[in-house]
Protein backbone atom coordinates (compact mmCIF):
# COMPACT_ATOMS: atom_id res chain seq x y z
CA UNK A 1 0.00 0.00 0.00
CA UNK A 2 1.22 3.72 -0.96
CA UNK A 3 2.32 5.92 1.34
CA UNK A 4 -0.62 8.06 3.14
CA UNK A 5 1.60 10.99 3.42
CA UNK A 6 2.83 10.49 0.01
CA UNK A 7 -0.96 10.32 -1.51
CA UNK A 8 -1.35 13.28 0.33
CA UNK A 9 1.42 14.97 -0.83
CA UNK A 10 0.52 13.77 -3.99
CA UNK A 11 -3.01 15.20 -4.06
CA UNK A 12 -2.46 18.50 -2.67
CA UNK A 13 0.08 19.26 -5.30
CA UNK A 14 -2.55 18.29 -8.20
CA UNK A 15 -4.85 20.75 -7.05
CA UNK A 16 -2.60 23.68 -7.19
CA UNK A 17 -3.64 23.47 -11.24
CA UNK A 18 -6.90 24.60 -10.45
CA UNK A 19 -5.40 27.89 -9.12
CA UNK A 20 -4.53 30.84 -11.59
CA UNK A 21 -2.94 34.25 -11.46
CA UNK A 22 -5.19 36.89 -10.40
CA UNK A 23 -7.60 34.57 -8.12
CA UNK A 24 -9.02 34.39 -5.05
CA UNK A 25 -8.29 31.25 -3.08
CA UNK A 26 -9.62 29.57 -0.13
CA UNK A 27 -7.49 27.11 1.78
CA UNK A 28 -8.82 25.00 3.66
CA UNK A 29 -7.44 22.82 6.97
CA UNK A 30 -5.73 19.59 7.02
CA UNK A 31 -3.21 17.39 6.29
CA UNK A 32 -3.96 16.91 2.88
CA UNK A 33 -4.82 20.77 2.01
CA UNK A 34 -1.44 21.74 3.66
CA UNK A 35 0.26 20.38 0.97
CA UNK A 36 -1.44 22.64 -1.61
CA UNK A 37 -0.46 25.82 0.56
CA UNK A 38 3.11 24.76 1.12
CA UNK A 39 2.70 24.29 -3.19
CA UNK A 40 1.17 27.65 -3.82
CA UNK A 41 3.80 29.62 -1.57
CA UNK A 42 6.17 27.55 -3.77
CA UNK A 43 4.93 28.97 -6.73
CA UNK A 44 4.71 32.53 -5.39
CA UNK A 45 8.00 32.48 -4.63
CA UNK A 46 9.80 30.61 -7.62
CA UNK A 47 7.09 31.65 -10.75
CA UNK A 48 5.23 34.89 -9.60
CA UNK A 49 2.10 33.35 -9.19
CA UNK A 50 0.15 36.37 -7.83
CA UNK A 51 -2.98 35.07 -5.52
CA UNK A 52 -4.97 36.51 -2.56
CA UNK A 53 -6.06 33.63 0.10
CA UNK A 54 -8.51 33.50 2.81
CA UNK A 55 -7.78 30.52 5.52
CA UNK A 56 -10.60 28.71 6.88
CA UNK A 57 -8.47 28.13 10.31
CA UNK A 58 -5.98 29.65 12.45
CA UNK A 59 -3.60 26.98 11.85
CA UNK A 60 -3.81 27.56 8.09
CA UNK A 61 -3.84 31.16 8.67
CA UNK A 62 -0.12 30.44 10.33
CA UNK A 63 1.00 28.10 7.44
CA UNK A 64 -0.04 30.10 4.46
CA UNK A 65 1.65 33.36 6.12
CA UNK A 66 4.72 30.92 6.93
CA UNK A 67 4.69 30.56 2.79
CA UNK A 68 3.82 33.72 1.62
CA UNK A 69 0.60 33.61 0.91
CA UNK A 70 -0.73 37.24 0.88
CA UNK A 71 -3.56 36.91 2.98
CA UNK A 72 -7.02 39.15 3.34
CA UNK A 73 -10.41 39.07 5.13
CA UNK A 74 -13.68 37.22 3.42
CA UNK A 75 -15.27 40.91 4.50
CA UNK A 76 -13.44 42.86 2.82
CA UNK A 77 -13.55 40.71 -1.03
CA UNK A 78 -16.85 39.77 -3.03
CA UNK A 79 -16.30 36.04 -3.02
CA UNK A 80 -13.74 33.73 -4.08
CA UNK A 81 -12.83 32.41 -7.29
CA UNK A 82 -12.14 29.02 -5.68
CA UNK A 83 -11.41 27.09 -2.37
CA UNK A 84 -9.04 23.69 -2.12
CA UNK A 85 -9.99 21.67 1.09
CA UNK A 86 -9.38 17.96 2.29
CA UNK A 87 -12.26 15.94 3.44
CA UNK A 88 -12.90 12.86 6.19
CA UNK A 89 -15.24 11.60 3.56
CA UNK A 90 -17.10 11.63 0.67
CA UNK A 91 -19.60 10.02 -1.47
CA UNK A 92 -20.72 8.98 -5.02
CA UNK A 93 -22.74 12.48 -5.08
CA UNK A 94 -20.11 14.33 -3.79
CA UNK A 95 -21.72 14.85 -0.26
CA UNK A 96 -18.77 15.32 2.07
CA UNK A 97 -18.17 15.10 5.70
CA UNK A 98 -15.56 17.29 6.99
CA UNK A 99 -14.45 18.87 10.31
CA UNK A 100 -12.46 16.07 11.39
CA UNK A 101 -9.57 18.97 11.89
CA UNK A 102 -12.11 20.56 13.99
CA UNK A 103 -12.27 23.72 11.23
CA UNK A 104 -15.96 22.79 9.70
CA UNK A 105 -17.45 26.37 10.65
CA UNK A 106 -14.83 28.35 8.89
CA UNK A 107 -14.28 26.01 6.18
CA UNK A 108 -18.40 25.92 4.82
CA UNK A 109 -18.36 29.79 5.55
CA UNK A 110 -15.44 30.20 2.73
CA UNK A 111 -16.82 27.34 0.45
CA UNK A 112 -20.61 28.82 0.68
CA UNK A 113 -18.35 32.11 -0.61
CA UNK A 114 -16.24 30.03 -3.03
CA UNK A 115 -17.50 30.18 -7.23
CA UNK A 116 -15.83 26.54 -6.94
CA UNK A 117 -15.11 23.97 -4.11
CA UNK A 118 -12.22 21.36 -4.99
CA UNK A 119 -11.35 18.58 -2.52
CA UNK A 120 -7.70 16.88 -2.29
CA UNK A 121 -8.12 13.42 -0.45
CA UNK A 122 -6.36 10.20 -0.46
CA UNK A 123 -8.62 6.93 -1.63
CA UNK A 124 -9.57 5.98 2.38
CA UNK A 125 -11.91 9.15 1.81
CA UNK A 126 -14.21 7.40 -0.38
CA UNK A 127 -17.27 6.01 0.77
CA UNK A 128 -20.54 4.49 -0.65
CA UNK A 129 -22.59 6.17 2.04
CA UNK A 130 -21.39 9.11 4.83
CA UNK A 131 -20.99 8.01 8.46
CA UNK A 132 -18.16 5.78 9.16
CA UNK A 133 -16.48 8.94 10.13
CA UNK A 134 -18.08 10.10 13.35
CA UNK A 135 -20.05 13.70 11.84
CA UNK A 136 -18.57 16.27 13.40
CA UNK A 137 -21.11 18.82 14.40
CA UNK A 138 -19.98 22.26 16.02
CA UNK A 139 -22.14 22.97 19.12
CA UNK A 140 -22.25 26.12 21.43
CA UNK A 141 -20.65 25.41 25.06
CA UNK A 142 -23.71 26.87 26.72
CA UNK A 143 -25.97 23.84 27.82
CA UNK A 144 -23.86 21.28 25.33
CA UNK A 145 -24.49 18.36 27.29
CA UNK A 146 -28.30 19.19 26.40
CA UNK A 147 -27.65 19.61 22.74
CA UNK A 148 -25.63 16.64 23.00
CA UNK A 149 -28.94 14.65 24.05
CA UNK A 150 -31.09 16.31 21.46
CA UNK A 151 -28.76 15.05 18.83
CA UNK A 152 -28.48 11.75 20.16
CA UNK A 153 -32.17 11.52 20.06
CA UNK A 154 -32.09 12.68 16.29
CA UNK A 155 -29.63 10.61 14.79
CA UNK A 156 -30.99 7.55 17.29
CA UNK A 157 -26.50 6.82 17.58
CA UNK A 158 -23.84 7.72 20.47
CA UNK A 159 -22.79 11.53 20.33
CA UNK A 160 -19.90 13.15 22.15
CA UNK A 161 -17.72 15.96 22.86
CA UNK A 162 -14.57 15.58 21.68
CA UNK A 163 -11.68 16.24 23.70
CA UNK A 164 -8.22 16.45 23.86
CA UNK A 165 -6.33 15.72 27.21
CA UNK A 166 -8.76 16.24 30.08
CA UNK A 167 -10.59 18.87 28.54
CA UNK A 168 -12.93 19.16 25.49
CA UNK A 169 -11.43 20.83 22.10
CA UNK A 170 -12.46 24.23 21.59
CA UNK A 171 -12.52 25.42 18.05
CA UNK A 172 -11.17 28.94 16.67
CA UNK A 173 -14.84 29.95 17.34
CA UNK A 174 -14.90 29.55 20.54
CA UNK A 175 -17.03 26.31 20.67
CA UNK A 176 -17.08 22.18 20.98
CA UNK A 177 -16.97 20.02 18.49
CA UNK A 178 -19.43 17.10 18.96
CA UNK A 179 -19.08 13.64 17.06
CA UNK A 180 -21.79 11.65 15.68
CA UNK A 181 -21.12 8.10 15.63
CA UNK A 182 -23.83 6.96 13.54
CA UNK A 183 -21.99 4.48 11.38
CA UNK A 184 -22.65 4.14 7.38
CA UNK A 185 -25.89 5.51 7.36
CA UNK A 186 -26.20 8.92 6.21
CA UNK A 187 -28.08 7.87 3.11
CA UNK A 188 -30.13 11.13 2.92
CA UNK A 189 -27.66 14.09 4.03
CA UNK A 190 -29.18 17.10 2.75
CA UNK A 191 -31.99 15.78 5.18
CA UNK A 192 -29.92 14.79 7.90
CA UNK A 193 -27.95 18.45 7.58
CA UNK A 194 -31.56 20.62 7.71
CA UNK A 195 -33.01 18.06 10.38
CA UNK A 196 -29.14 18.81 12.25
CA UNK A 197 -29.59 22.59 12.03
CA UNK A 198 -32.79 22.77 13.74
CA UNK A 199 -31.20 21.98 16.81
CA UNK A 200 -30.52 25.13 18.69
CA UNK A 201 -27.38 24.35 20.25
CA UNK A 202 -25.65 23.66 16.81
CA UNK A 203 -23.97 25.99 15.42
CA UNK A 204 -22.81 24.07 12.15
CA UNK A 205 -23.22 20.05 10.80
CA UNK A 206 -19.84 19.05 8.98
CA UNK A 207 -22.06 17.74 6.35
CA UNK A 208 -21.15 20.01 3.00
CA UNK A 209 -24.14 19.08 0.95
CA UNK A 210 -23.64 20.56 -2.83
CA UNK A 211 -20.53 22.43 -2.59
CA UNK A 212 -18.02 20.08 -3.93
CA UNK A 213 -17.20 20.19 -7.52
CA UNK A 214 -14.29 18.43 -8.18
CA UNK A 215 -12.35 15.70 -6.19
CA UNK A 216 -8.16 15.42 -6.85
CA UNK A 217 -8.25 11.78 -5.18
CA UNK A 218 -4.20 10.17 -4.98
CA UNK A 219 -3.95 6.09 -4.85
CA UNK A 220 -1.73 3.81 -5.01
CA UNK A 221 -2.31 3.91 -9.15
CA UNK A 222 -1.77 7.27 -8.99
CA UNK A 223 -3.73 11.07 -8.96
CA UNK A 224 -6.92 11.42 -10.20
CA UNK A 225 -9.33 14.10 -10.62
CA UNK A 226 -12.90 13.15 -10.44
CA UNK A 227 -15.42 16.73 -11.66
CA UNK A 228 -18.89 16.58 -10.70
CA UNK A 229 -21.10 15.78 -13.16
CA UNK A 230 -23.45 18.29 -11.67
CA UNK A 231 -20.87 20.87 -10.04
CA UNK A 232 -19.74 23.87 -11.31
CA UNK A 233 -16.12 23.12 -13.11
CA UNK A 234 -18.12 21.04 -16.30
C1 LIG B 1 -10.85 20.08 9.02
O1 LIG B 1 -11.80 20.47 9.94
C2 LIG B 1 -11.39 19.01 8.15
O2 LIG B 1 -12.58 19.32 7.51
C3 LIG B 1 -10.37 18.51 7.16
O3 LIG B 1 -10.41 19.19 5.96
C4 LIG B 1 -10.62 17.07 6.97
O4 LIG B 1 -10.67 16.50 8.26
C5 LIG B 1 -9.56 16.38 6.14
O5 LIG B 1 -8.36 16.43 6.80
P1 LIG B 1 -7.11 15.56 6.38
O6 LIG B 1 -6.72 16.01 5.03
O7 LIG B 1 -6.10 15.87 7.45
O8 LIG B 1 -7.55 14.13 6.43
Amino acid sequence: MADVEALKREAGIEACKFVKNGMKVGLGTGSTVKHTVIELGSRISEEGLDIIGVPTSLATEKLAKEVGITLVELSDIDGLDIVIDGADEYDPHFQLIKGGGAALLREKIVAQESSAMVVVADDRKKVETLGAFPLPIEVTPFSHEATVRSLSRLLDCRVNIRMSGNGPVITDNGNMIADAHSGPKISDPLTSESEILMIAGVVQVGLFNNMCDAVVLAGSNGVETIINPNGRLI
